[in-house]
């Protein structure tokens, strides 16, 4: 019975209770977010197209391109956690430094680190897009943070979650006690709970990667892809599906969903970005939802959550899903690193080339 279905809050409130330790700012916090991820859902789905017009978009911070909706997403998540008392810092991919709690606001335990707007180059095809959200701990005494302030490991965090804007929309977080997903009721107009405890089955014959960069990957993942393409007839012995939506909230909930692999690995392509995703408020988070789901996550050579940061938009390679691919991706890059794969090491057209003729 629909009716019948823990709402966001109060499954917040119940598990909190279950594991002992009740946190009213935590609760306060998520159901702050939450409540942006309702104002976000509906900028999303009014309709994208009103916002781009000549000179709508501007580059971000990281010289990106910067859509009207990734500036409302940003504003939306400011002001609905600024007020509450629970923060006393935010930090997202369209700031370039933290943002200050306003003054006349109390100060609280949380840092909160996030995504507004993912997948921003689908909205003008009205396509998936979602937000990514990361809550650190402040440090014991500080009320104004600094940058140093937010550069804690993926292991620190207290929650992570993302909203996901689809033909549903969705939230799916963690506490550190499993994932569980809540779709968004609009008759009630409240999230409620539809996917508790979800789990990535260990393997799955299901990859995805932006195969326009195969000739700037290293070899390992040379390797792993052409492994996979060879189907039947390859190592692998089965056909394996590929999939890219280019929005990661996307990819991650499918994963969750279904299982599969993910990478956005390190290439060549820009030698000064060793990845293209960030890693406290897209890494960071997605691994913490990933590994509670059963999963893994990993830059091909170390845990992502172990990884000590040293900028707030600080990008790094992503492989996370099932278990079992994981676990080979990283097998394949140790090989390598130890001299003992160099198969894979030749430019595109080598003789087991994705491309090669028959
Ligand atoms: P954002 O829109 O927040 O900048 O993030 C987009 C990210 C991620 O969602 C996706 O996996 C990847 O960038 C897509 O990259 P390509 O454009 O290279 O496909
Ligand atoms: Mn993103
Ligand atoms: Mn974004």
């Amino acid at each position: 019975m629909p009716h019948r279905r823990a709402t966001f809050s109060k499954f917040i409130i119940e598990n909190m209770r279950r594991q002992g330790g009740q946190d009213a700012d935590l609760a306060s916090l998520l159901n702050d977010v939450m409540t942006a991820c309702k104002l976000i859902a509906a900028a999303v789905s009014r309709n994208p197209l009103d916002t781009v017009g000549p000179g709508a978009t501007v580059p971000n911070v990281q010289g990106e391109e910067q859509k009207p909706l990734d500036r409302i997403a940003n504003e939306i998540m400011l002001e609905a956690c600024e007020y509450g008392g629970q923060l006393c810092g935010m930090v997202s991919e369209e700031m370039e430094h933290p943002a200050r709690i306003p003054d006349g606001y109390p100060r609280g335990r949380y840092l909160l680190v996030f995504d507004p707007l993912d997948g921003s180059s689908n909205i003008d095809i009205n396509m998936t897009v979602g937000t990514i959200f990361s809550v650190l701990r402040a440090p014991v005494g500080v009320t104004e943070p600094t940058t140093a302030d937010f550069l804690q490991p993926g292991t620190a965090q207290v929650a992570a979650g993302y909203a996901l804007y689809g033909p549903v929309s969705m939230l799916v977080v963690t506490l550190g006690d499993g994932v569980h997903g809540f779709t968004l009721n609009r008759d009630i107009g409240a999230y409620t709970l539809t996917h508790p405890n979800m789990k990535i089955p260990p393997s799955a014959n299901e990859f995805a990667i932006n195969a326009s960069n195969a000739r700037h990957w290293e070899p390992p993942v040379r390797r792993y892809v052409e492994e996979c393409v060879e189907g039947k007839a390859g190592p692998r012995g089965a056909d394996f599906n590929m999939r890219w939506i280019a929005s990661m909230v996307a990819e991650v909930h499918r994963i969750l969903i279904r299982g599969g692999l993910f990478m956005y690995p390190r290439d060549t392509k820009d030698v000064s970005r060793p990845g293209r995703l960030r890693l406290m408020y897209e890494a960071n988070p997605m691994a913490m939802l990933v590994e509670q789901a059963g999963g893994a996550a990993s830059t091909g050579r170390l845990r992502i959550l172990g990884i000590a940061p040293t900028d707030i938009h600080q990008r790094v390679p992503v492989v996370l899903g099932s278990r079992d691919e994981v676990e080979r991706l990283v097998n394949y890059h140790a090989a390598y690193d130890r001299g003992e794969d160099t198969r894979f090491e030749a430019p595109l057209f080598n003789a087991r080339s994705l491309f090669r003729s028959a």
